[in-house]
């Protein structure tokens, strides 16, 4: 960035969660923002998500994880609360925010020795949780199945109307007087050698799945994005299939899950999901699939099997190998990337926004943010 730029004009690629959070700390701390999508804003992964805010049951004990992707995790959870009532004010929305609990459950000795698991990786991150009896669990949560045996409750794991958050940045955005929106391709160039976007002083790649096949213009010709930083292409997609239900007597009101499957309750609704569909990028619900969730969650929640089913739906996550984002600088001068947040897209918007805003507009960055760094692939890419 040159550093005489006191108001920098910044292109972000992508109105996911992503990119309409980094929007918003960038805007507020007095830069102008253009957001850029193909597609109408807000409907992607973020649209197709559950709106879980789950560190704990989501990155403390992930195999094969990023070995600071907890942290990260809880740095954006404790942003949460104060991000939710911004967002809601600027809105005048419900954003169906609870910072926690959520129930883990076992329904035998082997799923309750994983909890245990869970509960001693969060103990060594100094987090508490505890270890519930069936009565305890009955009182938090009546809708629970009986033949549960064992729950963990994780107060650090809570939950927003993904939908909600997401339409609610978009008014604000729409309100605000440093931010444009535009439906379409972002007109990147190659100028000898340098990206360039003709009115825009920074370059934000934050289209999740697709950011590495953004498109950049060079000598007449499309490439996409990859060439400029072959980071990018860490970036897989892992398909997942969902459904709602309508709320109910005898369903449930807080977040619970066992293994892959959780039921979250929105204030008009109720997401269950999901399946995790490494390589399969589709917006199909397949019918069986969805049947056997269902069927999945009723085992979790005996009300489930005769609730009204809403919706189905299939999204894809954007992941790389570690579980965890890019964040930060790329290889490319005055341009950066913010993408493949995992499972934890919505968790980790917050504390992408800040460490994006610090880096870009004060040159900042922290220890944990640096961790986070494209470049830590470029080894394996190289
Ligand atoms: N965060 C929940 C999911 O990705 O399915």
């Amino acid at each position: 960035m040159t550093p005489s730029l006191s108001s920098p004009h910044i292109a972000i690629i992508g109105a996911g969660i992503i990119g309409l959070s980094c929007a918003w700390e960038l805007a507020k701390r007095g830069a102008q923002v253009t957001i850029y999508d193909k597609n109408e804003p807000g409907r992607g992964a973020s649209w197709a998500a559950a709106g879980m805010l789950a560190p704990a049951y989501e990155a403390a004990a992930e195999e094969g994880a990023h070995p600071r992707l907890f942290d990260l995790c809880m740095e954006s959870a404790a942003l949460w609360p104060g991000f939710a009532d911004a967002i809601g004010r600027a809105s005048g929305r419900n954003l169906g925010f609870s910072a926690g609990p959520s129930l883990a459950l076992a329904f035998d000795a082997s799923e309750a020795a994983g909890l245990q698991n869970l509960r001693d990786a969060l103990e060594r991150h100094n987090v508490e949780s505890d270890m519930l009896g069936a009565d305890a669990i009955r009182q938090i949560e009546p809708a629970v199945s009986p033949d549960v045996e064992a729950a963990l409750n994780l107060p650090t794991d809570g939950q927003i109307d993904n939908r909600a958050i997401v339409t609610a940045l978009i008014a604000a955005l729409s309100d605000h007087a440093s931010v444009r929106f535009v439906v379409g391709q972002a007109p990147l160039e190659d100028r000898g050698g340098r990206l360039h976007l003709p009115g825009h002083d920074i370059i934000l790649a934050a289209a999740g799945w697709s950011t590495a096949s953004i498109k950049v213009e060079q000598n007449g010709q499309l490439y996409s994005l990859v060439n400029w930083d072959t980071a990018l292409d860490e970036i897989d997609c892992y398909g997942g299939q969902m459904l709602s239900v309508a709320r109910g007597p005898g369903l449930p009101s807080m977040t619970v899950r066992c293994g892959g499957i959780y039921i979250a309750p929105k204030p008009d609704r109720i997401i269950i999901g999901a399946t995790m569909e490494q390589g399969v990028a589709t917006d199909h619900a397949d019918a069986d699939t969805i049947a056997g969730l269902r069927a999945d969650a009723a085992r979790l929640c005996p009300a489930i099997a005769g609730a009204t089913q809403l919706e189905t739906w299939a999204g894809v996550r954007p992941g790389t190998a570690d579980h965890a984002p890019l964040i930060g600088r790329t290889q490319a001068k005055d341009l950066f990337v913010a993408s493949g947040h995992y499972r934890n897209g919505i968790l980790l918007a917050p504390v992408t926004a800040q460490i994006m805003a610090d880096m870009v507009l004060e040159g900042k960055t922290s220890a944990l943010a640096a961790a986070f760094s494209p470049a830590r692939f470029a080894a394996a890419t190289a």
